[in-house]
């Protein structure tokens, strides 16, 4: 009797771990669910060259692994090696050399994912980066946003040549930037940028305001330029229109303040003073 019980616990066990098993194993998307004697896809692949019905069940078997599940979470180790064609002019770690390419480093998961999807979408116009970005999924966006979010960016110098003439006059590059940046610039209705960019330039990564601290300050100044232009990324419902109304009442000089002000700036030093 009592080694009846100790039977039974121990095929309720086997049972448990059994069909424990079973809900891991990849099931076809669609369609019956297989026998419970069906062969698992390893077994099936084993005995794929002599038996016809395995064979059906590895194929069987292979959508459940191909088709992609709910697109989950960016995985920073994944993305490092999809990163890697990138490399050449983002830099290994996201902080480029070279100021035509802009620095990745730091930026945020889902801002990366959503530039990503604009660049293959042709919503974001760039010949290089539509090349770039065509080939990846959803998945393989978010992996390598994970893999920058976790780099930290180089900051750079800001420009601290003092203006000679104009509305700015005997003020330093960087001081006009940092003053907007700060305040905003309320007679032409442009709102601080720390409200959405945060004090050092880290941005916010749940609304996808992107890190814009260490930036290289030619790339900041193309941007601000064809925003206060009116310029928009995304189409219909993917537009996002809050950049080309903050900045519309900018300057170029303006701008180049602001660029200067945001490549210098870092966690360590917000104010980027360079004296
Ligand atoms: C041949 C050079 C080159 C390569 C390789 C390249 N990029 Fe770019 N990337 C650029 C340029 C140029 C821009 C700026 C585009 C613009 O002016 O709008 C850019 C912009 C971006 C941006 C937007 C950054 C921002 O702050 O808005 C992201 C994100 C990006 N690239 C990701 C990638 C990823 C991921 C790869 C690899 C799969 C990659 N790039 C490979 C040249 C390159
Ligand atoms: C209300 C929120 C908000 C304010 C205020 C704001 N921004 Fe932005 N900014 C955004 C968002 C959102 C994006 C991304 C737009 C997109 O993905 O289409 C962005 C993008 C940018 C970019 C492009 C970054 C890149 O990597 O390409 C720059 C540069 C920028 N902002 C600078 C500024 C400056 C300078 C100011 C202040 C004059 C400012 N922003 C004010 C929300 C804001």
């Amino acid at each position: 009797m009592k080694f009846l019980r100790i039977l039974g616990v121990a095929a309720a066990v086997l049972m448990t771990s059994a069909m424990a098993s079973q809900a891991t194993r990849p099931q076809p998307a669609t369609g019956p669910a297989p026998a419970p004697t069906a062969p698992t896809a390893a077994e099936a692949t084993a005995g794929a060259a002599t038996d016809a019905v395995a064979a059906d069940a590895t194929v069987a078997a292979i959508p459940a692994v191909v088709v992609a599940g709910p697109v989950v979470p960016g995985n920073a180790e994944a993305g490092a090696t999809k990163a890697g064609a990138c490399a050449a002019c983002h830099g290994l770690d996201g902080n480029s050399a070279d100021a035509l390419y802009p620095k990745l480093a730091g930026q945020h998961e889902q801002y990366i994912r959503r530039q990503l999807k604009l660049f293959k979408s042709g919503e974001r116009e760039n010949a290089i980066m539509m090349g770039m970005s065509a080939a990846l999924t959803e998945q393989d966006m978010r992996d390598i946003g994970a893999y920058y979010a976790t780099k930290k960016a180089t900051a750079g110098v800001a420009d601290d040549t003092v203006i000679a003439a104009g509305p700015n006059a005997d003020k330093k590059f960087y001081q006009v930037g940092e003053k907007i940046f700060r305040a905003g610039k309320p007679s032409a209705g442009v709102p601080a940028c720390t409200a959405c960019h945060g004090p050092t330039g880290r941005g916010n990564p749940g609304p996808s305001y992107p890190s814009l601290g260490g930036q290289h300050s030619a790339y900041t100044v193309a941007r601000l330029q064809f925003f206060r232009d009116g310029g928009v990324w995304g189409k219909e419902a993917n537009a996002n229109v809050v950049m080309s109304q903050a900045v519309k009442g900018l300057t170029d000089e303006e701008i180049q303040g602001l660029a200067t002000y945001v490549e210098g700036l870092h966690a360590a030093n917000a104010t980027a003073k360079s004296e």
